[in-house]
């Protein structure tokens, strides 16, 4: 069973699909995170954002592993906590946005979800990445909900932002993920389409669930 979940950020994607998987017993694979571990890259080796061969170069030959506990290993390096910095949410949205990046990732991220049940979650995931998967969701919220509900999520995790700073990097990052040139973030009528602002992250749950019927 392959189930695609597209989102924009802070949308309940990442935890409603974490639950879900351990619920329905289906790999979970975020797919934002290989975009993260090539933006950490690029700041590990000083390159700059307008050294699109050098970011290029970095995709393709990232060597990615995710554990099933949701930690990540970049280099054989466990990464979880860096890829979630202010740094690396502020250049990971032009990175992803080279359409050779994507290239790269999305063969990477085929291959994951290959030979597995799998709930796999980004931007492309239902247009893009699995066009044939058995169910596709679109997960939505106010901005104000999302803003609030990632700010929490940093709080909880040391990472230092303000509401309203979190709040802008979300209208950026949508800004440029709706509008890539390859890869954007869009509804089609054959995502169904959840607003998740005055839902609990139960409901959601179950609701997906009623529809995937496991
Ligand atoms: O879901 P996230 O916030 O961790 O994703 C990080 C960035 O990666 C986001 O700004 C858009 C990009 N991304 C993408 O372009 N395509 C995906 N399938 C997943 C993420």
């Amino acid at each position: 069973m392959k189930v695609a979940i597209d989102g924009p950020a802070g949308s309940g994607k990442g935890t409603i699909s974490s639950i879900l998987a351990k619920k329905c017993s289906l790999t979970y694979i975020d797919t934002g995170v290989t975009y993260r571990c090539v933006a950490l890259k690029v700041i590990e080796k000083g390159i700059d954002l307008d050294d699109k061969d050098a970011i290029i170069d970095i995709a393709s030959k990232i060597d990615i592993k995710f554990m099933s506990d949701g930690v990540t290993y970049l280099d054989g390096k466990d990464v979880s906590s860096k890829i979630r910095s202010k740094e690396v949410t502020s250049i990971v949205s032009p990175i992803s946005s080279i359409p050779k990046v994507r290239e790269y990732m999305v063969e990477l991220q085929r291959n994951m979800a290959n030979s597995e049940d799998v709930i796999m979650e980004g931007r492309d995931i239902t247009t893009v990445v699995l066009p044939d998967a058995d169910y596709k969701f679109y997960l939505d919220a106010s901005i104000g909900e999302r803003a609030k509900r990632r700010y929490i999520q940093n709080q909880e995790k040391g990472i230092n932002m303000s509401l309203e700073e979190i709040k802008s990097s979300i209208e950026t990052r949508d800004y440029n993920d709706m509008h890539k040139e390859v890869g954007a973030l869009k509804r089609t009528d054959n995502q169904i389409y959840i607003d998740t602002s005055n839902l609990t992250i139960d409901e959601v749950v179950d609701s997906i669930r009623k529809v995937i019927g496991r």
